[in-house]
């Protein structure tokens, strides 16, 4: 199939928000209900700004009045310092263990530097992660969207095989490959397939929303981001009413796409604000990145290769790096430009929250002829709507695409 066509990723370009960082939105998906037990001023003090951005904050300094909450409510995640009034701290968190409603929160326990006691609360599985005084704001964040993402991953094994597959196969893959430097081998592209597959599988059965339900919470986005696409090529390949072959094939290059990002500085991938002209430019290397990584590894067919490298290309060949034109562009890279697109508008970052899938098809529809293909945007938007992966609207509200 020939088309002519490429795409863009929106979470790097000028869609960012221009407020400091201190004044922007956590996304929705990480509003927790977070209820912090602490007794110590300084403690308390710290934390109630770190984690304000991060949920809804319950703040208790008594041991006992922890407990009585957690027994009242299910909270998202407890943090415990190890100085609380009437209790010691470890045993808030070891009571908390026995109560059905907190068995399986997340928690984190905040103590002095080479505390022994927190060591081997994590050890026994009693806390998740500790926090170290004095409190340093990056890293307290960085340890409880770790720790929440943790849980999440637990929480996929409860699921049904389907969805379950989906999750934990994509998630190992995306840890084998950013492990190995973006190297992919033999042994990754074994898991690349068994990802798709489980994907396609989802797909075929009409639950993808279900699978983003439970994916939306997590912390890795570079993760989150290529799993999304995949997903959505597939259900996109399912709707143009390719062969399963073909939606495995887009369903690899999904989850392939972006593996340059690897190379990129992390403080330029996850910026929250506009990136400088020297970033940008870093940034525009990923997709030469992916085209190397994926043809240096030797495993890797060739159209893999050309969706790697050419999904930011663009019809009017105002796209990067090659700045290709139109029926210059391979279709599997024309696909996936759509997904990626409607991926990067409609996903949750730390610094915006996504757009609603409705709002992200104007936006498409208008980047519609010079950057996106009509006839397959307008197949995709169809698909997606009557797949149930965006909430159904009525026909008026459609008239925009
Ligand atoms: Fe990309
Ligand atoms: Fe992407």
């Amino acid at each position: 199939m020939k088309l002519g066509f490429r795409e863009a990723e929106l979470e790097c370009s000028g869609n960012r928000s221009l407020r400091p960082e201190s004044q922007q939105e956590r996304p929705v998906s990480t509003m927790y209900e977070i209820l912090l037990a602490s007794a110590h001023t300084e403690d308390q003090l710290a934390l109630s700004e770190v984690l304000a951005g991060l949920g809804h904050l319950t703040v208790v300094s008594d041991g006992w009045a922890c407990l009585s909450l957690l027994q009242t409510k299910p909270y998202g995640a407890l943090i415990i310092s190890d100085r609380v009034d009437c209790l010691d701290g470890y045993d808030v968190a070891s009571f908390a263990r026995d109560i059905p409603e907190s068995r399986s929160i997340p928690i984190l326990m905040v103590a002095d530097e080479n505390d022994q006691r927190a060591v081997t609360s994590v050890r026994d599985g009693t806390v998740g992660a500790v926090a170290t005084r004095p409190i340093n704001s990056a890293r307290v964040v960085s340890q409880f969207m770790e720790l929440m993402s943790h849980h999440l991953e637990r929480y996929w094994e409860t699921l049904e095989d389907g969805p379950r597959l989906a999750l934990t196969k994509g998630k190992a893959l995306h840890d084998a490959v950013f492990r190995n430097g973006g190297a992919v081998t033999p042994e990754t592209m074994t898991m690349v397939r068994d990802a798709s597959s489980a994907i396609a599988d989802i797909a075929a059965n009409r639950r993808i929303p279900e699978l983003l339900r439970a994916l939306k919470d997590h912390d890795d986005y570079t993760f989150v981001h290529s799993f999304k696409v995949g997903a959505f090529l597939s259900v996109f390949a399912q709707g143009l009413g390719m062969r399963r072959s073909d939606t495995l094939r887009l369903a690899q290059a999904g989850l392939l796409h972006d593996v340059g990002k690897v190379r990129t500085p992390l403080p330029i991938l996850n910026k929250p604000s506009r990136l400088t002209d020297r970033e940008w430019t870093i940034m525009r290397q990923h997709p030469e990145q992916s085209g190397c990584l994926l043809r240096m590894s030797g495993c890797v067919e060739d159209d893999l290769v050309l969706v790697g490298e050419r999904h930011h290309e663009k019809l009017d060949g105002t796209g990067y790096p090659f700045g290709l034109k139109g029926g210059q562009i391979d279709s599997p890279s024309v696909l996936t430009a759509i997904a990626d697109v409607y991926s990067a508008l409609t996903d949750h970052r730390p610094y915006r929250s996504g757009m609603a899938p409705e709002k992200a098809f104007v936006v498409m529809a208008n980047m519609a002829g010079n950057h996106l293909e009509p006839g397959l945007l307008r197949t995709f938007i169809d698909v997606m709507r009557s797949e149930g992966v965006v909430p159904d609207i009525p026909a008026t509200s459609r008239s925009a695409v």
